[in-house]
């Protein structure tokens, strides 16, 4: 497949979706954590041509983009790890680069080979030298399911400050479960051999999905594992996108990435966050949804803002402005709730250190 699209190909809309997500993921990423790391650092471990057939750009130059815009915050060192197994495409990337005004204290290195031998070979460098890896996000963004194995994206989340967005080819995966020769590629990616209940199971997409993200959260041990899916243009399930961290503010960004993207054309796009729920984003957030999810956690409860962000955060789709403006504020004014006058101003304002009552 990867060699029959030739160098570049058309950018699709789902797509294009990811890469809104990226660029608004980073562009929170970047001024956060360069303003408390001395150098910190991008891996696209697939990293492609660096531009569509329409002269889109590509994740590469999206994350160079992304950085250059915050340049004058980056007042440290900020590194970029470009890995392209094709020949033609790496030369193509280096081109679309050298159009960028890329500032000095920037670090690029762009290579040829393969994405999981590369990272290993710079985490055993590392591991040799009892060096730590700098705060990294890595985007692993495969044509197909072979080489991402759940070995390395364990490696790269064991070191400290790192974050994963991967792309996990649902669709291709689907095709090829049940042939002879890959077995040993699906071990690898599932990290266990669990996968092969999925030939019998009668929803194979819930069944897989599932099971990755346990892998991610228990193998890989991540703390926040969120996956999204993308749907191609006949409304079937093409991949998941899924991220992992360790730090909730990170979560909570990608959150807000995840529903500032817009829903137009020809792709429909979801979180899905449990099996049972399914935001559609173009329908916009379900107010009696939260405030069911919220209540059935904290109704008859005394809370902090802080525990309550953290619940909508990590364990509902939401963000925390649909906790304030969904349910805060309509239960305030209902009587539903109430703050303790003490710990906040005036107003219906939930400021950090809020205490909550709810009836
Ligand atoms: C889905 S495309 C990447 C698209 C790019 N991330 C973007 O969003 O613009 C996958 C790329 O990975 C390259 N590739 C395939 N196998 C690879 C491997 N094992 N290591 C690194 N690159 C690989 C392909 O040549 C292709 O350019």
């Amino acid at each position: 497949m990867a060699k029959s699209l030739g160098k570049t190909w058309d950018l699709m809309p789902h797509s294009a979706a990811k890469h809104e997500i990226l660029r608004r993921y980073l562009q929170a990423w970047i001024p956060i954590l360069s303003s408390t790391h001395r150098r910190i650092m991008y891996i696209d471990g697939f990293a492609g041509p660096g531009e569509y057939r329409g002269g889109e750009p590509g994740s590469p130059v999206i994350a160079l983009q992304a950085a250059i815009d915050h340049a004058d915050r980056i007042t440290g060192e900020m590194s970029f790890l470009f890995i392209e197994e094709d020949e033609e495409r790496k030369a193509n990337l280096e081109r679309c680069v050298e159009k960028l005004c890329i500032p000095a204290n920037f670090h690029l290195d762009i290579r040829s080979g393969r994405c999981n031998e590369t990272v290993s070979a710079l985490l055993d460098g590392l591991e040799q030298d009892g060096r730590a890896l700098v705060p990294t996000f890595a985007f692993l963004d495969p044509f197909g399911f072979a080489h991402t194995p759940l070995d390395l994206i364990a490696r790269l989340m064991r070191r400290a400050s790192c974050e994963v967005l991967v792309t996990f080819m649902y669709d291709e995966i689907n095709r090829f479960l049940n042939q002879k020769q890959q077995p040993a590629n699906f071990d690898a990616l599932f990290g266990t051999t669990e996968w092969r209940k999925g030939l019998g199971v009668s929803d194979r997409r819930q069944y897989l999905r599932d099971l990755y993200r346990t892998q991610l959260e228990q193998r890989a041990q991540i703390r926040y594992v969120r996956a999204f899916e993308m749907f191609n243009r006949r409304n079937q399930t093409d991949y998941f996108l899924f991220f992992g961290t360790n730090r909730i503010e990170g979560l909570k960004k990608m959150k807000d990435a995840m529903w500032k993207v817009d829903q137009t054309g020809a792709f429909s796009f979801s979180d899905a966050t449990d099996p049972r729920q399914t935001v559609l984003f173009d329908r916009g957030p379900d107010a009696a949804d939260v405030r069911r999810q919220v209540l059935a956690a904290f109704a008859g409860k005394e809370v902090t803002i802080d525990q309550l962000e953290a619940f909508v955060i990590a364990e509902t789709p939401y963000r925390e402005t649909h906790l304030r403006s969904l349910v805060l504020k309509p239960m305030e004014k209902a009587g539903e709730l109430r703050v303790d006058p003490s710990t906040r101003g005036k107003g219906l304002t939930y400021p950090k250190g809020s205490n909550i009552r709810f009836a």
